[in-house]
């Protein structure tokens, strides 16, 4: 099945320049990127978008990681996005994240952790309209 995914290049990502080689691995996952654009989320931005995690004891802390510098913002479509992405990723901590992941080859902790993609498909149709309307969204 087609899908679409939301992806967020973090802020710790973004500070070393790693966007490029971060959107490389997932396009050379086969994921083709159908929307993207750079933002420096506002505290209310990111607060809304993690609203999901309000409380959670990292809440505070991912919140002000999130609004400390840009991020890329994506919406990535192929086959089983969601699930592919979350592959290309891996797991939310680095220290548990398999070999050529991004985590694995680039987060610095668990909250620095470089990526951001949906969890499931009703996720994913709430992320890419919070960033992103339809005009932006290519075919
Ligand atoms: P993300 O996949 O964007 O979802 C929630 C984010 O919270 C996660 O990546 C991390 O950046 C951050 N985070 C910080 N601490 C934790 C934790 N203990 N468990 C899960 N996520 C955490």
């Amino acid at each position: 099945m087609i899908e679409r995914t939301f992806s967020i290049v973090k802020p710790d990502a973004v500070q070393r320049n790693l966007q490029g080689a971060i959107l490389k691995m997932i396009q050379d996952a086969g994921l083709k990127i159908v929307a993207m654009k750079m933002i420096h989320m506002t505290k209310e931005q990111a607060e809304g978008f993690y609203a999901v995690h309000k409380d959670r004891p990292f809440f505070d802390s991912l919140v002000a990681y999130m609004c400390s510098g840009p991020c890329v913002v994506s919406v990535l479509e192929g086959e089983n996005a969601i699930a592919k992405y979350r592959e290309v990723m891996g797991a939310t901590n680095p220290a548990e994240a398999a070999e050529g992941t991004i985590r694995k080859t680039f987060a610095l902790d668990i909250e620095k952790n470089s990526c951001h993609g949906s969890d499931a498909p009703e996720t994913a149709a709430q992320e890419i309209p919070y960033f992103f309307s339809q005009l932006e969204i290519v075919g």
